[in-house]
C-alpha cells in the first residue's frame, strides 16, 4: 500500500460535535462470538478498520457468515462452539495483535491447522505469551525465530482446561485461554493478578457461556465451562475510548477549543486515560451517562485547559495501555513534570512506544528522558512544540503514533509531518474527517 503523508499545522479552536467509529476490542469480540453461536447475530455500531475487517476474513474462512446491510449492520450466522472449519488458505492477520491472539486461542482447540501471517508491525512482535498457555492445552504450534508470525497453529479437540496465572497483563493473552477454554470439555481458569479490560467476559456471558468471576488473594479468577453453547445476540457497539483520546487531548490542547465526543465506552477497565487527565487539570465533563449494550457510556465534552504534569501511578497502566502515546503529548504541553513507569509492555505494542514517542518528542523541542519501562517528561508550560521550521515523524506502522504527532502538529510552532497515516485506518478510518470537521489544519 502506498504511504499516505500529511502535515498538521496550528489552527484555530477545535469546535463541534463528533462521534468516533466503535471500539476495536469489542468489535473483534463481538464477531468472533458471534460466528460462533448458532444462529444469526446482529451487529451496530461495529468498526470498520482495517484490524477488525481481517478478524471477520478469518471467521468468514473458519465457516461463518459475515454480511453487512446497507444501514452498516453487521449480520453474523456461526458455526456453533466446535464447528470451526478448515481455512483453505493463510489467514492474514494485518497489523493486528488483537485478532492474531485471540484467534489463535480459538483454533487452539478445534481439530484444525491455520496458519496466520501479517505485516512488518506484526511480525515482530512476540506471540510466545499464548503458544505457552495454548501449548498446554494441547495444541502445537511452529513459529518463526522468536514464537513470531507466519507461524501455524495445530489444534486439538479435546483440548486439556487447564489453570492458567497470566505473566504479563495482557487482555489478549487472558482472552486466548478462555476463548481456548470455550471449546475444551471441563472448566478453564485464568488467574489475572492485574485485572485488564474485561470485554471478554461481559460477552462470553451474554452469550450464554457459563463465566464467573471471583477475588482470590487480590486477583481475580476468571472460570469458564467449556463446550458451551453460544446463543445469538443483538450487539451494540459503542464509541471506541481510545480513539475519543486523540480529539479531547486535542481540544484541552489548543487554545479556545471546545469540543463533545459522543456515545465513548467508559468501562473503567478502559478508562484510565480520562482520570489522568482529569488529575492533571483536564476540564472534562460527562454528559448523558447511560448503558448501551452493556457497557457504561457518555458524552464526553474537552474544553481547553491548563494541565499540571503529575505522576502516572503504575497500577493504572492497564485501563489506559494504548493511550500513553497521546498522553505524553499532553503530558509534554503541560506544567511541570510527568513521570510515567511500569510500561515495559509498550515496548512490544505496534511499534516501541517508548523509543518512538521519546525521539519523536525530542525532535518537537521537549526535555524527555526514556527509562526502561517508562518515560520522564518535562512539560512546556502550554509553550507550543517547537521544530525548527518543522520536522517529519516516521510512524513505523503504528498508528497511535501517527496519531498522537499529528496531533502534537496542531500545538507546534511549524507543522508536524507524518511520514504515513494510512495504518490509521487499521482502527480510527474517520480520523482526518473528524478532525477536519472540528477545524484541524491538515
Ligand atoms: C487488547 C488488549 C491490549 C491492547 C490492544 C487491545 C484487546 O493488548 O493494547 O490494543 O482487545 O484485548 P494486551 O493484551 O497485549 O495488553
Amino acid at each position: 500500500m502506498s504511504s499516505q503523508p500529511a502535515r498538521f499545522k496550528a489552527a484555530g479552536p477545535l469546535r463541534g460535535r463528533i462521534r468516533v467509529p466503535g471500539d476495536k476490542s469489542i468489535s473483534h469480540r463481538s464477531l468472533m462470538l458471534s460466528a460462533l453461536a448458532i444462529g444469526e447475530s446482529r451487529i451496530e455500531g461495529l468498526l470498520e478498520g482495517e484490524d477488525v475487517l481481517a478478524t471477520a476474513a478469518a471467521m468468514r474462512a473458519m465457516g461463518a457468515t459475515i454480511e453487512r446491510d446497507a444501514d452498516g449492520v453487521w449480520h453474523v450466522s456461526g458455526v456453533g462452539v466446535g464447528g470451526l472449519l478448515q481455512p483453505g488458505n493463510a489467514l492474514d492477520m494485518g497489523n493486528s495483535g488483537t485478532s492474531t491472539r485471540l484467534l489463535m486461542g480459538l483454533v487452539a482447540s478445534h481439530a484444525i491447522t491455520a496458519t496466520f501471517v501479517g505485516d512488518a508491525s506484526l511480525s515482530k512482535r512476540p506471540m510466545g505469551r499464548v503458544i505457552e498457555p495454548l501449548s498446554r492445552m494441547g495444541a502445537t504450534f511452529s513459529a518463526s525465530p522468536g514464537g513470531r508470525l507466519p507461524l501455524m497453529v495445530h489444534g486439538l479437540c479435546p483440548a486439556v482446561p487447564i489453570e492458567y496465572r497470566l505473566p504479563v497483563a495482557s487482555a489478549q493473552v487472558k482472552s486466548a485461554v478462555l476463548l481456548a477454554g470455550l471449546n475444551a470439555p471441563g472448566i478453564t481458569r485464568v488467574i489475572e493478578p492485574i485485572a485488564t479490560r474485561d470485554h471478554s467476559e461481559r460477552m462470553l456471558r451474554g452469550f450464554g457461556a457459563e463465566l464467573t468471576v471471583e477475588e482470590v488473594d487480590g486477583a481475580r479468577l476468571i472460570s469458564i465451562r467449556g463446550e458451551a453453547e453460544l446463543r445469538p445476540q443483538q450487539i451494540i457497539v459503542p464509541g471506541d475510548p481510545s480513539s475519543a483520546a486523540f480529539p479531547i487531548v486535542a481540544a484541552l490542547l489548543v487554545p479556545g477549543s471546545d469540543v463533545v465526543v459522543e456515545n465513548v465506552g467508559l468501562n473503567p477497565t478502559r478508562a484510565g486515560i480520562y482520570e489522568v487527565l482529569r488529575a492533571m487539570g483536564a476540564d472534562l465533563t460527562y454528559e448523558n451517562e447511560r448503558t448501551v449494550g452493556g457497557e457504561p457510556v457518555a458524552d464526553i465534552r474537552a474544553r481547553h485547559s491548563t494541565l499540571t504534569g503529575i505522576e502516572v501511578p503504575p497500577d493504572i497502566a492497564p485501563s489506559m495501555i494504548d493511550e500513553f502515546p497521546i498522553l505524553f503529548v499532553a503530558a509534554a504541553l503541560a506544567e511541570g513534570r510527568t513521570v510515567t513507569r511500569g510500561l515495559e509492555e509498550l515496548r512490544v505494542k505496534e511499534s516501541d512506544r517508548l523509543a518512538l514517542m521519546a525521539r519523536g518528542l525530542a525532535r518537537l523541542g521537549v526535555e524527555v528522558q526514556e527509562t526502561e519501562d517508562g518515560l520522564v517528561i518535562e512539560g512546556r508550560g502550554g509553550a507550543p512544540f517547537s521544530t525548527n521550521g518543522g520536522t517529519t515523524i516516521a510512524a513505523e506502522l503504528d498508528h497511535r503514533i501517527a496519531m498522537s504527532f499529528a496531533i502534537a502538529g496542531l500545538v507546534s510552532s511549524a507543522p508536524v509531518e507524518i511520514d504515513d497515516m494510512s495504518p490509521v485506518a487499521t482502527s480510527f478510518p474517520t480520523f482526518m474527517p473528524l478532525m477536519h470537521s472540528l477545524g484541524a489544519d491538515a
